[in-house]
């Protein structure tokens, strides 16, 4: 429950990456050995992936800013239930690491936010090109290399963060030279070629156009798993900041990764200030002064993210003027709008495009938060309207925000958790 029109003053310091966090989680199936990771998001995500090799035969311990993940006792066949995998979208990581470790996987068809189609086709592909016959069936995506996994060229039709992750995942013990053409560059793929190569990997180029992996015969434990900041985390409080207006301090951030957010926030009015250390940066805005429209397009990095589509287009709401905000990743991923709608925003969506027609009043109502960004953008859309919103199904935000509530408390927000009977 938000009460809204505070603006936001103080410090924050972000979490690492749950992206970044969990394929290095379920790389850990292929290391086979004790890692040690270091602060790992206390998010729902990452405590379901923990739980998914925990059932497979996995030790996972939380040790304070320490997780140790031991993977050397699982269980190759392992039937995971449904339920588990399908809970999140990140499982399917484990099918790469399984080929890759045994030559052989079978795990249940992932979950994750709706956003119209998601194909695996580019992962099928992968798999496909080192050598294993992969599908889908029955629920279940199964590949299998009963001659082993050998290197190869591997050229992807669309840039796939997951598609790049698996083929890693696959490649790294495979015999021989893989190389993987137009991959993903987001810094998850840097994060994990880091970590696997701390783990005695050979994987270059990560981060840019072409990646290359020379196959090594085993992988061994690192003890020291280090994440990354989480660069939507990061992005979503700056635009909590522009829309509410105030002063904060964000730490724990890699200014190069919001470059693409900071340049749409100083476009709208606000100033976006990087500190001397190069891992904090400060958002202002004045909140007697009006913010301006703006034109964003979510492409995969290094462009605007998609993961921060839905925060922007709230944003907008209170922008003067027409501002455009076109999704260039996925189908549909703009069934928040109604929600925004629902408090006063005029928003039409055209094809891939939503149309806003900023500055209308906006005021708080029953929302839901229809998937993990779509939350953060009634979030955010809360923080900046008049009266009280009340946002439903936050165990959507949940998944990706580690304290958001508390974070937001102590920048100013008025802010709680409350629960209804049903
Ligand atoms: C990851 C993120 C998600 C983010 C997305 C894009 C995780 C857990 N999730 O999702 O938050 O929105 O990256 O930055 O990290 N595609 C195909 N065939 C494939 C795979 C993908 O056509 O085999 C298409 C998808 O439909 C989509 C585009 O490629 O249009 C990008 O998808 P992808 O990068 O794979 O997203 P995820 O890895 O699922």
């Amino acid at each position: 429950m938000i009460s809204g029109q505070k603006p936001l003053y103080g410090t924050v310091r972000m979490a690492s990456m749950k992206n970044a966090a969990l394929p290095i989680i379920f790389a850990t199936v292929l290391v086979a050995d004790r890692c040690v990771i270091k602060d790992l998001p206390d998010v729902s995500d990452i405590n379901l992936s923990l739980e998914i090799l925990t059932y497979m035969g996995a030790v996972c311990e939380r040790n304070g800013r320490e997780t140790i993940i031991d993977t050397s006792g699982i269980r190759p066949d392992c039937d995971i239930p449904l339920d588990l995998v399908n809970k999140m979208r990140a499982s399917y990581y484990l099918v790469g690491a399984m080929l890759g470790r045994y030559c052989h996987a079978h795990v249940g068809y992932p979950g994750g936010c709706d956003f119209g189609t998601r194909p695996i086709d580019q992962h099928l592909k992968g798999f496909t090109a080192l050598g294993a016959t992969a599908g889908v069936k029955g629920g279940y995506i199964d590949a299998d290399a009963p001659h082993g996994l050998y290197g190869a060229h591997i050229f992807f039709d669309v840039v796939s963060v997951g598609a790049t992750v698996n083929a890693i995942l696959a490649a790294t013990c495979a015999e021989g030279l893989t190389v993987i053409e137009r991959p993903s560059r987001e810094p998850h793929i840097i994060a994990l070629a880091n970590f696997l190569n701390a783990c005695g990997a050979n994987i270059m180029g990560a981060g840019t156009d072409s990646i290359k992996i020379r196959g090594v015969k085993a992988l061994h434990g690192t003890p020291d798993g280090e994440m990354i900041p989480d660069m939507i985390e990061a992005g979503t409080f700056m635009a909590a900041v522009a829309a509410t207006g105030g002063k904060v301090k964000i730490e724990n951030v890699i200014p190069k990764h919001v470059e693409s957010i900071t340049a749409k926030l100083i476009e709208m009015g606000a100033t976006v200030e990087i500190d001397e250390d190069n891992e904090t940066v400060t958002v202002e805005r004045d909140p007697e002064k009006p913010l301006s429209r703006v034109m964003v397009k979510a492409v995969p990095y290094p462009g605007f993210p998609t993961d921060m589509q839905p925060q922007i287009c709230a944003l907008t709401c209170f922008a003067q003027g027409t501002s455009y905000v076109s999704e260039g990743v996925w189908d549909n991923r703009f069934r928040y709008v109604e929600e925004l709608i629902r408090m006063g925003a005029h928003i039409m969506v055209e094809g891939k495009t939503a149309i806003i027609e900023g500055a209308n009043p906006m005021r708080g109502t029953l929302v839901t938060a229809v998937d993990l960004r779509g939350g953060a953008a009634v979030v955010i859309a809360g923080l900046a309207a008049e009266g009280i919103t009340v946002i439903d199904n936050i165990k959507l935000i949940q998944r990706g925000y580690d304290d958001i509530v508390g974070k937001l408390k102590n920048l100013g927000a008025e802010i709680r958790l409350v629960s209804f009977p049903d």
